[in-house]
This record gives structure tokens, sequence and C-alpha cells, in this order.
């Protein structure tokens, strides 16, 4: 029987591509943006693959052939894909949790920590060759060890950055839909609304998923409720973000820094952030590194295989 055929919509890592080449009859492609006709070059495939900045909404689920039956998403968010519409065309839908959880923390890490030190400053001042020489008084940052660390969804990524935020001697607090048992919370304090959780957020990191429920969360009023001179570090989805409302508080100084890795309508960025000097900005990073972009990739096969061989995939969006 021929393998079957597996459409992949972005370059993958190489062991990857020669896994799916190997086991799916692959349409594998060179291109690292959106494949604009997706539904055609889905003819007769049993399976897609597509990553974050695809948008899989109804209207594309709807008009793919009825020969998908799977669609995986290298990443662990699946905002991009509606899941319902998948589901009631009877397609799979697999992504990749667990694997870049550490990965993801450890940018978040570095978001807060170039955020609050200046680092994006004095690399652009070198790189300007404005540089002249050490002073007192120069790109005097804010420490992050002792203080208090808000953490906005206290789920895989977020425990890992409660993690490492605790070799820093920072104190963890949390809020999040449901507290966690304690085996998972530790010494992280719960707060179960915004009122508690917002004053104590000297940093405040967002770990929650996009979507309907989340749209705009750090908004001007919650904004307003952190510690003048709070740090605030995204490495989730742009969308939890007002954009104007965080800009304008980087420019009043209410929020001294911000380190931001995603954007809402990536990879568009509110051109406002660029003359903020207090916003380090980096391109969607997360889990880009070398082993968490392989297992990512051998966890959506992974799925993909399972749900050929008529198996629940570990990975299976619910
Ligand atoms: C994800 O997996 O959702 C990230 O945004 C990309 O790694």
């Amino acid at each position: 029987m021929p393998n079957p055929t597996l459409l992949v919509t972005r370059r993958l890592p190489d062991a990857i591509e020669a896994r799916a080449a190997r086991d799916y009859d692959a349409r594998l492609t060179a291109c690292d943006t959106p494949m604009p006709d997706v539904v055609a070059q889905a003819a007769g495939a049993w399976g897609v693959v597509c990553c974050p900045g695809d948008k899989f909404d109804a209207a594309l689920i709807g008009a793919l052939p009825d020969s998908v039956k799977a669609i995986a998403t290298f990443s662990v968010g699946y905002d991009h894909v509606d899941v319902a519409a998948a589901h009631a065309r009877g397609i799979a839908v697999v992504n990749t949790p667990d694997v870049l959880s550490v990965a993801t923390a450890e940018c978040a890490m570095l978001l807060i920590l170039a955020a609050a030190r200046r680092a994006g400053e004095g690399e652009r001042m070198i790189r300007a060759d404005r540089w002249e020489g050490w002073a007192p008084t120069q790109l005097m940052g804010t420490l992050v060890s002792g203080r208090r660390l808000g953490i906005f969804g206290l789920g895989r990524i977020g425990r890992e950055l409660a993690k490492m935020a605790r070799g820093f001697g920072m104190q963890i607090h949390y809020h999040d839909v449901a507290r966690l048992p304690p085996a998972l919370e530790g010494d992280a304090v719960f707060h179960p609304t915004d009122a508690t959780f917002l004053p104590v957020c000297d940093v405040l990191s967002l770990h929650a998923p996009g979507g309907a429920g989340t749209r705009h969360w750090l908004n001007a009023e919650r904004i307003a409720a952190l510690p003048r001179g709070a740090v605030v570090a995204n490495a989730a989805r742009g969308t939890l973000i007002d954009d104007i409302a965080l800009i304008a508080a980087l420019k009043s100084g209410h929020v001294a820094a911000a380190g931001l890795d995603v954007y809402d309508g990536e990879p568009q960025v509110n051109p406002g952030y660029r003359s903020v000097e207090n916003a380090v900005l980096l391109p969607h990073l997360g889990s880009a590194t070398t082993e968490t972009r392989d297992a990512m990739g051998h966890l959506v096969l992974d799925g993909l295989d399972a749900v050929l061989a008529g198996r629940v995939p570990a990975n299976l969006v619910r």
C-alpha cells in the first residue's frame, strides 16, 4: 500500500523532513512563510502539518479535501486552528506540548533579564558606535533578584519559569483559572483575582494561551494596577496584550521595560514599539533551539502516526 500523503506547509528541521519522507508521501517545501494555496496543495493529502503563522480557520478547514483526516500543528499553541471546525469534519488535531516548555521558559527569563537590565539599549548603543565608556549612571536598570514575579498562567511553561526564577530568589505569585494542586504549585502564591495579583507583580510574565478568552488581557486598566516601574514579559501570544496601552505605559514609565517575543498580528509589529527604547523585541524565537525544534517535529510525527494507526495520540487536542 502506498504511504499516505502528508502536506507540510513550512520548511522543517532536516531530521524531521527525513522522517516524514521515510514514513509518508511527504509534500515538503523550502518555504519559511505561509503557503498561499494550502487547500489546492492538500489535494489527496491524508494529513497536513502547519505552524502558528498559518491561519487554519473554519473557512480553510471547511475547504480542505475530504481526504484530510489529521492536522498537526508544529507548536503547542493552537489558537490559529479552529479545532471545533476540524472536529466537525472528523479531522484529528495534534500539537506539541511539554517538549518546548523549558526553551520557552528560558526565553521568558531572557526577556525579563534583558528588559530589566536594559540589554537592548546597551546592544544598540554598541552597534551604533555610541558607547563612550563606563559611567556611574549609565543604563541603570532594576534587579530582578529578590523581586516578586507574577505569572499569568502557571501551566507547563509558567512552572518551568517559576523554577528558574526561584534560582534568582524571586518570590512567585500566580493567577490562573484555578488553583494548582500543592505538588505543582510549590511555594507559589495563588491569586484568584486580578485585584490581589497585579499589585504584587514587580515582574509580570504572561503564559496563558491565546484566543478570544484572553484577548488583550493586559489592557490599560490592568497595567494601571501594576506597581509603578514593573517589568512585563510576553513569550506566550501577542494577542494577550493591548499594544496601545502597553506602549503608552512604556512611554510614561509606569511600565519600566517590556520584553516581547510575540505580537498581535505578527509578523506585523505595532510600529510604536520600535520607537520605545525600553522595549526588548525578539522575533518569536521562544522554542527555537535545535533540540527543541527536533523534539517538536518528532512529537508531530508521533501524533500523526498514532492517528493513522487508529490509536489516540498523547498529544491529541480535544
Ligand atoms: C508554540 O509552540 O505555540 C510557540 O509559539 C512556537 O513554538
